[in-house]
């Protein structure tokens, strides 16, 4: 293990556990080394991150003994305020290490109740049916059972993954044994195999939105209410995402109090989430409780929309300080991402800034020459070439603009090589 020192200034640290994908994240550490040092514990270079860091140590979060091991170390010339976890694979990881050290977060346990997709139905089941009906299978024949059981349309997913990687819908037995074989595949070296590791559940039907809240002291406060876009059937690929400053569900009582009940059920009592719920014809339900910073930019779209900052306040979580929340603008603001119309090997992913319709506040590339594109199933959030951004006054005025955008983004490339038989 070695440690990097880039500044000798000790000044209120926070750990950072993982930095992610530098399109996705950055915005975070921008914002959050405005107030806190910042030090990454990761056993991969800092990369794109450094210009944020006062330094780094080595060491994969994942492997918690020697974690907190390193971090006791590190503690020693380094007073550390908290810790700062964003990375799915790692959030555990990050909760174990805070308790390990007596600093401010909510259990690990109550964190894997949220990453452990079964646990957390288990939980929300036993509170009052808060979520779908889900059973976990490990094979074909299991899954045929549990379909029969639940009542077709099911959904399939795997137990612990992120990013959509693997869920799909079956609309009746005949795509049992394709879409059971694609959700079994699905898997991320990071993430260990269980036994039961596919869920069959009932599929709630209805608009999706995702409620990132702030947690603090057990009470539940709901910040956000983002409005998914799906576009790309059967995957659930989330294909962009609205949020209005000013969204009547904030106050709606049904919806608060599940969120709330879902957060006690899971025992998540400190630090920020992203709770997805369909609303389906018998009321909200639960999809999930994400015991992080929503992905997908989703904050930053909140942040657009409100001037609240949902980063700065998920690093004053993790340092037992009391956020700021007041708005300080209500607009609505959107993010959308972009996929070229056919696999591809990128040569260019190119906007002409002369010609972005109104509105467009800001267009990112997150594909460059080199990159092959599988539009999903084939890949999710890699399969993306570009993220768009809009604010306006309302959501109408906000999907015109990024489908607008849409034409003045230039995906060029060339076909992916057939995979040579071995
Ligand atoms: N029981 C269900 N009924 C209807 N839709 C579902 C159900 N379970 C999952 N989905 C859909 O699939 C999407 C992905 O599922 P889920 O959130 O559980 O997986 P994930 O891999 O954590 O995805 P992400 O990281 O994108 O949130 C959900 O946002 C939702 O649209
Ligand atoms: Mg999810």
């Amino acid at each position: 293990m070695v440690d990097d020192v880039w500044t000798t200034d000790s000044s209120a640290t926070l750990l950072l556990v993982g930095s992610g994908f530098q399109a996705y994240r950055e915005w975070i550490l921008r914002s959050v080394s405005r107030r806190f040092r910042l030090w990454l514990l990761s056993s991969s270079p800092a990369d794109w991150a450094t210009p944020y860091l006062a330094g780094q140590t080595f060491v994969d979060a994942l492997d918690v003994d020697a974690a907190i091991a390193a971090v006791r170390t590190l503690r020693e010339t380094r007073p550390l305020a908290g810790i700062l976890c964003y990375d799915e694979l790692r959030i555990v990881a990050g909760a174990t290490i805070a308790e390990a050290l007596g600093l401010p977060t909510t259990s690990a346990r109550s964190v894997l109740a949220c990453r452990d997709k079964r646990l957390s139905r288990q939980l929300m089941t036993e509170a009052g049916d808060l979520g779908p009906q889900s059973i976990g299978v490990t094979d074909l024949a299991g899954a045929q059972r549990a379909a029969e059981r639940i009542g077709y349309p099911v959904v399939l997913k795997p137990r612990a993954l992120a990013g959509s990687e693997g869920v799909a819908k079956v609309d009746g037995p005949g795509q049992l044994v394709e879409r059971f074989a694609f959700t079994k595949a699905a898997h991320f070296d990071d993430v260990p195999r269980f036994d039961e590791d596919v869920l069959v559940e009932e599929y709630l039907d209805g608009p999706e939105i995702a409620i990132d809240s702030v947690v603090w002291k057990g009470e539940v406060r709901p910040v956000f209410v983002s409005h998914k876009q799906f576009d790309l059937a059967p995957t659930f690929e989330e294909t962009g995402h609205v949020i209005s400053a000013e969204d009547p569900l904030l106050r709606d009582r049904e919806l608060t109090e599940l969120v709330r009940a879902a957060h006690s059920a899971l025992g998540f009592d400190h630090g920020v989430t992203h709770t997805e719920v369909r609303l389906t014809r018998h009321g909200p339900r639960i999809v999930e409780v994400n015991g992080r910073l929503g992905g997908d930019l989703i904050p930053y779209v909140g942040l657009l929309a409100t001037g609240i900052d949902l980063a700065l306040a998920a690093a004053d979580l993790a340092a037992r300080r009391m956020p700021d929340l007041r708005p300080r603008r209500a607009r609505t603001a959107a993010v959308r991402f972009y996929y070229p119309a056919r696999d591809l090997v990128v040569e260019r992913v190119r906007v002409d800034p002369a010609g972005l319709p109104p509105h467009i506040s800001e267009v990112r590339p997150l594909a460059g020459q080199g990159d092959t594109l599988l539009r999903p199933p084939g890949a999710f959030v890699f399969g993306r070439a570009a993220a768009g951004f809009a604010v306006a006054d309302d959501q109408d005025t906000c999907r015109r603009a990024l489908d607008g955008l849409a034409d003045t983004i230039e995906i060029a490339g060339h076909p992916v090589p057939e995979k040579q038989p071995i």
